[in-house]
């Protein structure tokens, strides 16, 4: 593990303004002098960005946005919402191209339009690509890694405020994780991919998808990793506080 650890947590469409109170050990955590090189982010629900904007205030903890379906900063957009008005709540960070929003019809060339308007808005992008089972089946991994990352970060220069997480979506909230060994070859993979194409030496890479207390040591013997994008563990505090520090210890 690098510098800083990454741990992102993406609320989904869970949480209610009295969760608030169920960050408060997370906060008390990011306090603490050894837990100094954890990057914590939530990403709750968009009705939720202001109040824990406001609650982490002070703290380390950032906030962020899990998407958003406007490239137009404002207009006459009925029920939208644009990267300028996640900024305008405090938040400094954005998930996009989750596969559940894919799978609903974002494609690589939306996302790449939404990363320029996340970016020219100094929103941090959260990146996520991954494959379906039948492409890991069918070998086609790599070729669909790259070929997101191609299509996703097309004539983006500046990548310096884009992580990259790659979340296999067989993987997402199944409890199923890649092996060690496949995961360790598919982060060396993308790691190429970066350099060679991109020049991108310093992009943060995390992993996501099923990351809880009982597999994070596992994972953590994978180098070359920032970090993770964690989902249902990341919910209950206790959860993430133990993914937390078994990480860093
Ligand atoms: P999960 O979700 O940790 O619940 O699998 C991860 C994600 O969808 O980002």
């Amino acid at each position: 593990m690098t510098n800083n650890i990454y741990f992102i947590a993406n609320w989904k469409m869970f949480g209610k303004i009295s969760s608030i109170n169920s960050i408060n050990k997370v906060i008390s955590l990011s306090k603490s002098p050894k837990y100094k090189k954890a990057k914590i982010i939530y990403c709750p629900p968009y009705t939720l960005l202001e109040k824990f904007n406001k609650k982490t205030i002070n703290t380390n903890i950032q906030i962020g946005a899990q998407n958003f379906d406007q490239l137009s900063d404002n207009g006459a957009f009925t029920g939208s919402i644009s990267a300028k008005l996640i900024k305008d709540t405090g938040s400094s960070y954005v998930i996009l191209g989750h596969s559940e929003n894919r799978k609903i019809g974002e494609t690589n060339k939306s996302i790449n339009l939404k990363i320029k308007s996340a970016l020219k808005n100094n929103l941090n992008v959260i990146l996520c690509i991954g494959e379906t089972l039948k492409e890991k089946k069918n070998k086609k991994t790599n070729k669909i890694l790259a070929y997101q990352l191609q299509h996703c970060l097309k004539n983006i220069k500046e990548k310096k405020n884009i992580i990259i997480a790659y979340e296999p979506i067989w993987s997402i909230g199944t409890g199923l994780i890649p092996t060690n060994e496949n995961l360790q070859k598919i982060i060396l993979f993308i790691r190429k991919i970066l350099n060679k194409n991109y020049k991108s030496l310093k992009v943060k890479l995390l992993y996501g998808g099923s990351v809880n207390p009982k597999n994070i040591q596992d994972l953590n013997k994978i180098t070359q990793l920032d970090g993770y994008l964690i989902g249902g563990a990341s919910q209950k505090q206790h959860y993430f506080i133990d993914i937390i520090k078994k990480t860093i210890n």
